[in-house]
């Protein structure tokens, strides 16, 4: 999640794409339908989750003008002047608000973000910028309407696992939901940065809105880089390292970067949703047995940013290994 910007070594410079696949799109619309319909779109997403901790969604109920509204604020707030982007400035992980680019620690200054919490909105909104003025009502528009899908697709995905759809609902309503907002310039052809260096997500779950191309998610099967296609309308989901944690490794963190974009500047907007700061989670006990033994430690959101802190100099360490 918290992975940043800087220059890539050319080992690690995008390679073409010689196999590419067609990535997964659910339908979520398909979700509330007759309980056939709804078994296929769980075992879709089920397979999805194991191959590649990603998958695109369509029909998600949320309207493009909520989706362009959330963009617009994003790009007129980075669109600020610094001085007033810096008052959010800040080195400790455990601010409400962050802002920062990543001129720091890059040689080219690839990516500007800020993060800030987003549920529940009534505790936190009073702490988004009030500058652009649209900012806390688009902003927090779609905070609510993208948990509702994060609430869908978390019980689709726990049912996918063979548990119960309500398994965790108490603690996952009550848990977080963070927003990592990016703006990234626009790049020259040919230039070696990307805007968002490899990474998994922390949580259970990421939806991502971008506004235009420029994802790319590793694929473990033939460790190459997918390219994700950005269909009109849809929204990109991340598998992220808790619900790795959760079903016990039977699925996958996804492993992503975002790459500057030739054509364009792009926003994108994650909405990251997991249990509360100090809440811990562990393997579901229903999917660990002699053959499957307990593969990961429990966690929690605050031992991830303890472990951010921990390892400022080598944001690329994965927390999971840490487990
Ligand atoms: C993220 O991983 O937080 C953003 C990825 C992107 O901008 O495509
Ligand atoms: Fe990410």
């Amino acid at each position: 999640m918290s992975a940043s910007s800087r220059t890539v070594p050319q080992e690690q410079l995008p390679s073409e794409d010689l196999h590419p696949r067609p990535m997964p799109v659910i339908n979520l619309g398909h979700l509330s339908l007759d309980s056939r319909t709804r078994s296929g779109v769980v075992n879709e997403i089920a397979k999805a989750c194991r191959d590649l901790g990603y998958f695109q969604v369509i029909n998600h109920g949320i309207s493009q003008a909520v989706m362009d509204r959330a963009v617009e604020a994003a790009s007129s707030f980075f669109k600020l002047p610094s001085e007033t982007k810096e008052e959010y400035s800040s080195d400790d992980l455990r601010q409400p608000v962050r802002y920062d680019t990543s001129s720091k620690d890059s040689i080219s200054m690839s990516r500007a973000f800020l993060k800030h919490y987003a549920h529940p909105l009534s505790d936190w909104i009073q702490y988004w910028p009030q500058k652009p003025p649209i900012y806390r009502e688009c902003m927090g528009r779609y905070a609510v309407e993208i948990r509702r899908v994060a609430l869908l697709l978390m019980e689709a995905v726990l049912e996918g696992l063979g548990l119960n759809k309500d398994y965790l609902q108490e603690k996952f309503q009550e848990g977080l939901q963070l927003l990592s907002v990016n703006s990234y310039p626009k790049v020259s052809h040919g230039a070696t940065t990307i805007g968002l260096a490899p990474h998994s997500d922390y949580g259970f779950l990421t939806i991502l809105l971008t506004s235009c191309q420029g994802l790319e998610v590793l694929d473990r099967s033939s460790n190459s880089w997918k390219t994700v296609q950005q269909l009109p309308h849809a929204l990109h989901v991340h598998i992220g390292d808790h619900m790795e944690v959760l079903s016990n490794g039977q699925i996958k963190t996804a492993i992503h970067r975002a790459l500057l974009n030739p054509e364009e500047a792009r926003i994108s907007i994650a909405s990251i949703h997991g249990f509360a700061l100090h809440e811990k989670v562990a393997c579901a006990k229903e999917l660990v047995d002699e053959e499957n033994p307990q593969k990961y430690k429990e966690s929690s959101f605050s031992d991830f940013l303890d472990h951010l802190t921990a390892n400022m100099d080598n944001k690329q360490r994965n927390f999971l290994e840490s487990l």
